[in-house]
């Protein structure tokens, strides 16, 4: 089963404690959601893999360390997944970025595809799949299930809240699949939105609302 990791670090908890408010508006909604990534991705960045490398410093000879895993990429699920993209590239600046378009049906709940473009050598990359909410796990479920039928094999997925019934339908569907999650919340209510959540984050990054 793939690990599960909430986010303990105080400046995630405090962070996403700002971007629940209601008050927030989008300009520094924006903000924190990239600031809230670049921590997370951090801490789910800790167990990559190193190498010894011999370099030479100014003063002497040295084995160093380096990454030596697989490449990285990063795939946000559009479009609140976006949100999370500059904050990831600020800790690994050289991942390629992959696009997944997936938006729920209001009525049905159901993922909606409409868009795909992933690097060539995504299926030799340890992919990050980003996205802001993780509620009934219809969206990032699908999500995965193209990367796998486009070869991707090295996955994780992070989020910044989630609710228990995502992460079960996760580890159900995608049990190889580590979690990163910033925040777990209690429940979904019968629109299916996280409880207590922070809204609808495609529309509060973006101001659509
Ligand atoms: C939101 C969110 C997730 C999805 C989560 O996207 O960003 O992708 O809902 O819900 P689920 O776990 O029940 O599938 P939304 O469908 O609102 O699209 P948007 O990002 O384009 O606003
Ligand atoms: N999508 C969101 O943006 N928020 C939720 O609470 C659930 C799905």
């Amino acid at each position: 089963m793939g690990k599960v990791q909430v986010m303990e670090h105080p400046l995630i908890q405090h962070k996403i404690t700002c971007i629940r408010r209601e008050e927030l508006g989008s300009k520094e909604f924006r903000a924190i959601v990239g600031e809230i990534a670049s921590l997370m991705c951090y801490e789910a960045t800790r167990n990559l893999k190193l190498g010894d490398v011999k370099i030479k410093t100014p003063i002497c000879e040295m084995i160093g360390k380096e990454l030596c895993g697989k490449k990285l990429a990063v795939v946000p699920i559009l479009r609140a997944g976006l949100g999370m993209v500059d904050g990831m590239l600020s800790i690994i600046p050289t991942a390629k970025v992959g696009h997944i378009g997936l938006y729920r049906d209001p009525e049905t709940f159901k993922p909606v595809e409409y868009y795909c473009k992933l690097p060539a050598d995504c299926g030799e990359r340890e992919v990050f799949v980003v996205d802001p909410m993780l509620a009934t796990g219809g969206s990032s479920v699908a999500a995965i299930q193209l990367l796998k039928e486009k070869g991707v094999k090295n996955i994780r997925f992070m989020c910044i809240i989630a609710a228990p019934e995502g992460v079960e339908y996760m580890q159900k569907e995608h049990p190889d699949v580590d979690l990163y999650i910033g925040a777990l919340d209690e429940c979904l209510d019968e629109h299916k939105y996280i409880v207590p959540g922070l809204g609808d984050a495609g529309d509060r990054i973006f101001g659509t609302k």
